[in-house]
């Protein structure tokens, strides 16, 4: 395993940018999100006003918005931990530029994670300006989500730590393609329903409202240039609208089930089954945590788990995706002579199974 400079200070950066998905987490569902009522300070000050004195002089700039303590340190802990990952992309970027004529050292991917962050804190401030807005709330929170996934992309790509494959089935790549496609969109989906507080639009379970398909509004529930306000705490949209999003989010969660079910079961085939193994694992965990919000009426930390578990899943799907590039990476390598350990002979190792490369002789590649 070779590793590439800089790999250390990514895999701190994809360990804090999950504290910071989780932390947003906890600030949108304890409805902290509007805890300090300006950015980047809180009620003009660099913490949360906490003497009598600062605490008159904040209702004093802002008689809207009553000091609440706790709810501004939720909001102003994820602004911490988010500013000082920031600082720490900003220094993977340097480090990259400086490694540039370095042969293997990633440019691209450490500078789009760069205006990805700053695009994070625009989204941030406008969350608070735009006072909750579900539109600026989901690109927040997938913005989030992308800076996790491409950190973690980032380290896979520094840790040298999976060699290339032989190459196999250009359809799984492809089914894992969509895959890691349909896990975005549901994800898009579950903060829509985040945003617009439709959790326990429907509180039964699998019918909604006692029925299979009850009364929605689609045509509401998705007027994505809708502008509600002036304040979208506790949301704003009519129960029928708020069931449909619901439903959906159920609806997407049922096709993901079904299309990473065939994902792993082909990874399995393929002679991949720790990779399956890790993705049946996230999907269970994800599904399940799902179901327990519903029924359980959003307890505070099954929530949290559950937008943790959406991180957890798109990860499995980046490796996945990565793990089957890097096969078609090696692909004209598997077509030379095997060399020692360590070459294409023995290519088969980290996430596949010690018995791979036997069973992906007969595998469909040689089909397609
Ligand atoms: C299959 C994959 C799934 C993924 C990737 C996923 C992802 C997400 C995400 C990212 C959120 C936003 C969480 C937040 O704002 O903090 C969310 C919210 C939610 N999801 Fe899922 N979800 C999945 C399955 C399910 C299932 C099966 C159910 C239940 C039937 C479910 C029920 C909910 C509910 C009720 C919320 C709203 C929670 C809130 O207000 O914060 N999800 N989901």
């Amino acid at each position: 395993m070779l590793r590439k400079p800089g790999y250390r200070l990514a895999l701190f950066a994809t360990l804090l940018a999950t504290v910071v998905v989780l932390l947003g987490a906890y600030t949108r569902l304890t409805h902290a999100g509007l805890g300090c009522p300006d950015w980047p300070g809180c009620y003009g000050f660099l913490g949360v006003p906490m003497s009598e004195h600062k605490q008159a002089l904040a209702e004093a700039r802002f008689p809207d918005a009553p000091v609440e303590v706790a709810k501004g340190w939720y909001e102003m802990i994820h602004r911490y931990f988010a500013g000082t990952l920031g600082l720490v992309i900003l220094a993977l970027a340097v480090q990259a530029l400086r490694r540039r004529d370095e042969p293997g050292q990633p440019l691209k991917l450490p500078l789009l994670l760069l205006g990805l962050v700053i695009l994070q804190a625009a989204f941030g401030m406008w969350t608070v300006t735009l006072k909750l807005w579900p539109q600026v709330v989901t690109a927040h929170l997938l913005g989030g989500f992308a800076t996790l996934a491409l950190l973690f992309l980032l380290t896979l790509r520094l840790s040298g730590a999976f060699p290339a494959l032989p190459a196999l089935s250009t359809r799984l790549r492809a089914l894992a393609g969509v895959a890691l496609a349909l896990v975005i969109g549901q994800i898009a989906l579950g903060g829509w329903v985040s945003s617009n507080y439709a959790a326990v639009a429907c509180v039964d379970l699998p019918t909604c409202h006692g029925e299979w398909w009850p009364a929605m509004d689609f045509a509401n529930g998705f007027h994505l240039t809708q502008h509600i306000g002036p304040n979208y705490l506790g949301g704003q949209l009519d129960s029928d609208a708020r069931t449909a999003i619901h439903m959906s989010h159920r609806l997407g969660a049922l096709l993901v089930t079904l299309v990473l079910l065939v994902l792993a079961w082909r990874l399995h085939a393929a002679g991949l089954g720790r990779l399956a193994a890790l993705l049946v694992l996230a999907l269970a965990a994800q599904v399940g945590l799902g179901i327990s919000n519903v029924l359980l009426h959003l307890p505070l930390p099954v929530a949290v788990a559950h937008n943790g578990g959406g991180a957890a899943l798109l990860l499995a799907l980046v490796l996945v995706n990565y793990r089957l590039r890097s096969m078609r990476a090696g692909a004209s390598a598997a077509r030379e002579p095997a060399g020692p350990a360590g070459t294409v002979g023995s290519r088969a190792e980290g996430w596949a199974s010690p018995s791979a490369p036997a069973r992906f002789a007969g595998f469909p590649q040689a089909r397609e």
